[in-house]
């Protein structure tokens, strides 16, 4: 039977369990030095004096770099493909916690008792720190719109004057943060003027090409080592300013320095999920048949980042719709960077138009699994491109008959267990898949291991595990003996993870780099003088070379040899499908509980139906899609971040930004389809990194108005809004 598919422990569970899993922070070297950020205390205006003299004498500080004594930087990219002044180069201040002073002292005590000296005065000017849809603009770049209108069809607007119901509501989310366990932080060593740089990273990557440039030296004399991250959610992906900064104060104090960010400086110095409004208009024939969806997503947007969530991206894929419009706004804030986070605009959108379909279904008397059955999409809506493969029914069905949906009561209220009101909800889960280029090296070694090496991130996702499957799979060989090594940027060029495609990329170049290596195993023990198999018809199964009436195992052969390893690399290209559309899809029902007395939301059930193709490794799939559903619970129930009018986070801890802790978790089922996609490759694998969230916040949304009857349409529901 397999590997591929069963419940596989994570390979680095034991490394981590026991506290032997070395993450950014916790390294040490020689000499180390530290170094703590000083963050603006105002969100915009200038610094008129900075006085360090005080700090620069404190115990053990070895240097302040700050805008009087700035480091040598240059044209610095911060996340996406922004262009961004370079850190602590000037004196402007554009968002409240900007990084404007790096402290550096021989502990990190100290480095953070110097930082408290300085004294620091600002010219302030009134920042724009209210989210005001009304005061929305087309995006300075990008699509601002897409129109799909039937033939004959002048407008969207035209399209829902013509239909039979229609419904419209506004919809509103908060600034979210992405919470990573493990805070951003960045160890800089230098060798002469070669760099050796461990920090948080959805991949190395990412980092080498960013910081070439920023610190003006040569892409191939930065090595970034990062084998284990502990979450990343979109906010890895960036390159923020504590990479820069600490690289380069490290080549000019010529020490190793490590920063690691305070938990606030995570709310501030990196990136955040924009606020959005969105309008949703829907039409539809009186069977409850679409006839136009029309979202129109404002995001906000910082200028220190040029990121804005397209938050009406979901109908565009969803549901069927002859005319469907979507457009794109943004209003600016002086806010720090906005950044990407799981399943961009997406999460957001969904929840937006899935409670929009409830609200057409409650005009329509319809039960909201079933407007959502009939107008389930056969074609992609924007392109009319099939899909590779979808069974979103099969999960609305085995969905609703796992959950006992048909005990669904219509009528709010009507579902009371003590002070409790009952209620279920159902909202889709999606996002797109894809197939890039990856490159990936499998070596045989004498120790009788196999290693398998790629630019990869394992976010605690599980990925490392999956590429030890995959290979084990195709080797024949238990997977304890298939090494991983990931984050290491001499590895060959693997897919970063971001956008739900790490395994869909890796998995399909481990297993062509797993046969590549088989092929040069074999060529290896036929074709060497002195081997075994020299001039035999060889072949590799199980761990072992065989021949007419011989085998050995590779790590006997090798042995044997004294050679250490054998080795091959290889790449999988890029999925080249001009027919096909590529997505995930499962179905998300929630049931949820509301005081009647205080209004305190608890969801008590979620269950997901996947339809992901392949499942690689059934325990730790499963583990991110209970992931995406509990974030899915904190996106609509508690996480809110809240900005003064000052331009200041001001819940920038996890006292006062709420995320679900183990308390708020109720039973979640997992249930997986596990149709392989393979017009997305031959092993079938799609993404689920994103889509267990898109979906996740408006069937709790639903539930709660099946509960009580109240429909909340601004992100979080907190008890006072169900009160
Ligand atoms: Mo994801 S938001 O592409 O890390």
């Amino acid at each position: 039977m397999s590997v591929v598919g069963q419940p596989v422990d994570r390979v680095d569970g034991p490394l981590k369990v026991t506290g032997n899993a070395l993450y950014v922070a916790d390294n040490k070297v020689d000499r180390l030095a530290y170094g703590y950020l000083v963050t603006s205390t105002i969100a915009l205006g200038t610094i008129t004096s900075m006085h360090t003299e005080e700090a620069v004498k404190a115990p053990g500080v070895l240097a302040v770099y700050s805008p009087d004594n700035p480091l040598k930087l240059f044209a610095y990219t911060q996340n996406q493909n922004d262009e961004n002044k370079p850190p602590l180069q000037d004196k402007e201040i554009r968002y409240h916690g900007q990084v404007i002073a790096l402290v550096v002292a021989e502990t990190f005590e100290q480095a953070r008792d110097a930082a408290s000296l300085i004294k620091t005065t600002y010219a302030a000017k009134q920042p724009t720190a209210e989210f005001d849809p009304a005061k929305a603009t087309p995006p300075l770049s990008g699509t601002p719109e897409v129109n799909i209108l039937a033939p004959g069809v002048p407008s969207i607007d035209a399209a829902l004057t013509a239909s039979e119901v229609t419904v419209t509501a506004t919809y509103t989310t908060p600034v979210n943060h992405h919470i990573a366990m493990e805070p951003h932080a960045t160890l800089a060593s230098w060798t002469g003027d070669h760099l050796t740089i461990y920090t948080v990273s959805q991949g190395v990557r990412l980092v080498t090409a960013r910081l070439a440039t920023t610190l003006g030296v040569d892409q191939a004399k930065i090595y970034v080592h990062n084998p284990h991250v502990g979450g990343g959610f979109g906010n890895k992906w960036g390159n923020w300013a504590q990479v820069p900064v600490t690289a380069a104060a490290a080549r000019a104090l010529g020490r190793p320095i490590k920063t690691v960010l305070t938990r606030e400086q995570t709310f501030t110095v990196v990136g955040h999920r924009p606020a959005s409004s969105q309008t949703v208009s829907l039409g539809a024939k009186r069977d409850g048949t679409l006839t136009a969806i029309k979202h129109v997503g404002i995001s906000s947007l910082s200028p220190a980042s040029n990121f804005y969530e397209q938050v009406a991206n979901t109908s565009l894929a969803m549901y069927a719709s002859p005319n469907i419009h979507v457009s794109r706004k943004i209003v600016r804030l002086d806010v720090p960077p906005t950044t990407i986070m799981r399943a961009p605009g997406e999460s957001n959108g969904s929840f937006a138009l899935e409670s929009a379909l409830d609200e057409l279904a409650e005009k329509l008397g319809m039960d909201p699994l079933e407007i959502r059955r009939k107008n389930d999409s056969p074609v992609a809506p924007n392109n009319g491109r099939r899909w590779s493969s979808k069974h979103l029914d099969e999960c609305y069905r085995i969905g609703a008959e796992k959950f006992g949906w048909s005990r669904r009561n219509p009528v709010p209220k009507s579902v009371v267990d003590g002070d409790w009101y009952v209620g279920m909800g159902v909202g889709t889960a999606t996002y797109s898949a894809g197939r890039g280029e990856a490159s990936i090296k499998v070596r045989f070694q004498a120790d009788g291991t196999v290693k398998v090496s790629g630019t990869a991130a394992d976010l605690g996702t599980g990925q490392s595990t999956v590429f030890s499957i995959i290979a084990a799979d195709k080797l024949g060989m238990p997977v304890s003996k298939v090494i991983p090594e990931l984050g290491d940027s001499t590895s060959p060029a693997a897919a970063n993870a971001g956008g739900s495609s790490s395994t869909s990329t890796n998995g399909p170049a481990v297993q062509v780099a797993t046969d590549a290596a088989i092929q040069a195993l074999v060529k290896f023990a036929a074709e060497t003088p002195g081997s075994p198999f020299h001039g035999k018809e060889t072949r590799y199964a199980d761990e072992s070379l065989v021949t007419e009436g011989r085998s050995m195992t590779f790590g006997a052969l090798l042995t044997e040899m004294d050679v250490p390893a054998v080795e091959a690399t290889a790449t999988s290209p890029r999925v080249n499908d001009p027919v096909h559309a590529f997505r995930s899809f499962g179905a998300t029902f929630a049931e949820v509980r509301v005081n009647r007395w205080t209004g305190e939301p608890r969801v008590s059930r979620m269950l997901c139906v996947v339809d992901a193709g392949t499942i690689i490794n059934e325990k730790t799939a499963r583990s991110q899609i209970v992931g995406g559903l509990i974030m899915g619970m904190g996106h609509a129930l508690l996480e809110d971040t809240r900005l003064e009018a000052s331009g200041r986070f001001a819940n920038t801890n996890m006292a006062s930004y709420l995320v679900p802790v183990n308390a708020d978790v109720p039973p979640i089922d997992v249930h997986f389809l596990n149709y392989p996609d393979t017009k997305l490759s031959a092993l079938g694998a799609r993404g689920i990194g994103e889509f267990s969230i898109v979906g996740a916040a408006g069937a709790i949304a639903g539930a709660i108005h099946n509960a009580t009857g109240k429909r909340i349409r601004e992100l979080p529901v907190t008890l006072d809004k169900l009160l």
